[in-house]
Formats: structure tokens, sequence, C-alpha cells
């Protein structure tokens, strides 16, 4: 027994305290450098981020998503083999998607709407979501409800030094990029408003598959294409009078291609490449016109032109294979969060809809959008 025990504390114990004593001073160096450093703190990391501009009042807006489709997780590798990755021509433009392209993703993806069986909501990939609004200059009254609402949800971007308004919206999102950049890492940003309804599951799924794809793929001496993935207009007429005017636009006679504000997605670089330039970049009236803009001479840019986003000023007509939907009343949003496909909120002006195209990367913008989607 005392042989036993003479080996035992020779053999394990003066080790294992050795061991211990060797922690414990590495622990007291390590947090001695760490104090005396002037690292920040590491980022809080996500594989989505998803900024939801929303304004002051319109908490009903707020709980519907958070309700809805902010609970949808992904259910991984179910889109991989059809996941298109941009090749780099011996001139170093990226090559975007051709029409056939286009229009054979689009048919995949109703082939596998058809077959799909379930969604698996357990999938462990962080998101996190932000909804931002400014607060500056509002009532005593409406500053309380703010609080208390961020109190219970944690998931307020209260922008102090910002008056919320139509003219304020590039401003806002530039701060809430750069509250973003500053205090996050992630591979994605979703922009969209408060009446925007997401498949998040399908969304995520894409997004899982595309970034997996992409990372196997060697660009060589070009950059690792960053996404910018939404529905895209070209030859949007510049607006001259209303909420949207524009007095500083004077870059061609229509704006440049850029996506439709209701939602996109916008890859990390292009993100920290706002942040990094926005003392230097124009602020048009239009957020998603100033996005369109600031990433037109960029030549690293996947623009995914996609018809499953239906992100205009009004919905076009209803679609089961649409991903995001805009223009969704919070009502609406649960029936679509119960299983509905798509919402035909108002089917009288069916003739005033937004076209549903392709667009054609290869021609001048004033041809982009000719090719109609048929159904
Ligand atoms: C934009 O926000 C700034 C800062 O809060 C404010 O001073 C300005 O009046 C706002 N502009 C408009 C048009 O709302
Ligand atoms: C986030 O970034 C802002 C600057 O954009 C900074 O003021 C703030 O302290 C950061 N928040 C956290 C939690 O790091
Ligand atoms: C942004 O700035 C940081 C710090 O200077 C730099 O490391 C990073 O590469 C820049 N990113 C882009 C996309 O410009």
């Amino acid at each position: 027994m005392n042989i036993l025990y003479r080996v035992l504390s020779t053999r394990f114990l003066i080790p294992l305290l050795t061991f211990s004593i060797g922690c414990f001073l590495t622990n007291v160096f390590t947090n001695f450098s760490c104090s005396i450093d002037t690292e920040p703190p590491p980022k809080t990391e996500c594989f989505l981020f998803i900024l939801i501009l929303s304004a002051p009042d319109n908490i009903e807006s707020r709980n519907a998503i958070r309700e809805t489709w902010l609970n949808l997780r992904p259910h991984h590798s179910t889109f991989s083999h059809h996941m298109h990755i941009p090749t780099y021509d011996e001139k170093g433009f990226l090559r975007q998607e051709s029409i056939e392209e286009q229009a054979n993703s689009l048919e995949v993806y109703k082939m596998w709407l058809k077959a799909r069986h379930f969604v698996d909501k357990s999938s462990s990939t962080k998101i996190i979501h932000k909804f931002a609004v400014g607060t500056e200059g509002l009532s005593r009254y409406q500053h309380g409800l703010l609080l208390t609402e961020s109190k219970s949800h944690n998931d307020l971007l209260l922008l102090d030094n910002l008056q919320d308004s139509y003219r304020n919206l590039t401003k806002k999102l530039v701060l809430s990029l750069k509250f973003v950049s500053d205090n996050l890492s992630f591979r994605y940003l979703l922009k969209c408003d408060d009446d925007t309804y997401v498949k998040l599951d399908i969304m995520t799924a894409y997004l899982l598959a595309y970034h997996e794809k992409l990372s196997s793929v060697n660009f060589a001496s070009n950059p690792a294409p960053d996404l910018y993935w939404g529905y895209f207009n070209g030859k949007a007429n510049i607006k001259t009078s209303g909420q949207w005017k524009e007095t500083n636009f004077n870059l061609c006679s229509k704006y440049l291609p850029y996506a439709l504000g209701g939602g996109y997605v916008i890859s990390e670089g292009l993100v920290r490449y706002v942040n990094n330039n926005s003392d230097r970049l124009s602020l048009y009236a239009s957020e998603d016109i100033s996005v369109g803009i600031w990433f037109a001479s960029l030549r690293n840019v996947f623009r995914k032109h996609d018809c499953r986003f239906d992100t205009a000023y009004m919905a076009r007509v209803c679609k089961d294979y649409y991903i995001v939907l805009h223009k969704i009343k919070a009502e609406n949003m649960k029936s679509l969060y119960a299983g509905n496909e798509c919402i035909e909120e108002n089917t009288e002006n069916n003739d005033k809809r937004p076209l549903e195209y392709f667009y054609n990367w290869k021609a001048t913008s004033m041809q982009c959008c000719d090719t109609l989607v048929n159904w």
C-alpha cells in the first residue's frame, strides 16, 4: 500500500503538480499580456447577418418577423449540385450568369420544390439579426417604447445620431454597415425591409452550398468573387419627384444596375469595402441605387440576378418559387410561415405590376431586361 502510494506520487502527482504550476504561470502571463496590449475583443461570429431597416413605430411588423421567418433554419447540402460559381475571363472580368444559366437554375429549383419532403429546422448555422432604427428627434414616449422592446428582444440596432426618415435611408444603411463591420465577423449580409418575408431556410441553404463550393475554387491571381445577390434592374428611370427624388445623380440617363431594395444579399468583403470607404462614397437618395453605384466599378462582384427575389416597390404576380417577398403585411407573414408559398395581396392592379425577366449581362443596360420569364 505504502509502496504503491509512493510510486503513484512520484510517477503522477509530481508531474501533475509541475504541470498545474506551469498552467497557472502561463495563465498569469497571458492574462498579463492581454491586459497591456490593446487588441480589440474578438468579434461575434455568424454565417449570416440579417439587417432589417425598420421605422421607429413599426413594432407590429418587427413582431411579425420575429414570430415567423426569423425562426427558419436551413437543411444543408440540399442545393450544392447545381450551385453556379463564376469564373474570370482572360482579361480579368468576372463572367456573370447567362440567361440560359439563370433559366436553368430556376427550372431546377421548381423541380426541387415539387419533390421536396421536409425542411430540417434544427441546423446549427449561426444567424444574427438586427432591426435598425434611427432615434434622433423621437418623442420621450417613442424612445421609451423602443427601450422596452430592446430589453425584451435584444435585437434593435438603435442609431442615436440619425433621424429616421426616407431621405436618410442611405445614411442609415451606411451607419448600420459600420456597426456590423466593426462588431461582427460574418460571411454574408442580407438587407431587407420590415415588410419583407424571406424563406430563410432556403436562402441560407443556398448560401451554405455556395460558400462551400466557392471555397473549393482557386481563382489564382484574381480576387475571390464577392456576392451581390438579388433582382437587378439596369434601366430604372431617374426619379425626379416624390420621396425618392434624386437631385445629385448625373452619371448617365438611367440608374446603374442595382439589386432592388426589398431584399438583397452581399458578402462580407463588400460590407467592409463600404465601411472602409464610407466617407468617400456618394450617398444618393435611394439606398439600393447607391449600393449598385458603389459596386459598379469592382471587378470581383458576382451579380447574381434571381427571379426568386420579388423585391420591387410592388409585388409581381404571386409565384410559389419566390424566396424573398416584398410588400408583405404583418398578418400575411403568418400565412406564409404556415406554408403558403406566396400571397396575392391585391389582384386588381395586375397590369401595372413589375415584369419578371432574366438579366442579360452581355448587353448594355437598355437591353438588360427584355427576356421575360415564361410561366
Ligand atoms: C438626417 O439625419 C440627420 C441626423 O440625425 C438630421 O440632422 C437630418 O435632419 C436628417 N435629414 C432628414 C431629411 O431627415
Ligand atoms: C459596435 O461598433 C460601434 C462603432 O460602429 C461601437 O461604438 C460599439 O461600441 C460597438 N459595439 C460593440 C458591442 O462592440
Ligand atoms: C478594409 O480595411 C481593413 C483595415 O485597413 C483592411 O484590412 C481590409 O482589407 C479592407 N477591406 C476592404 C474590402 O477594403
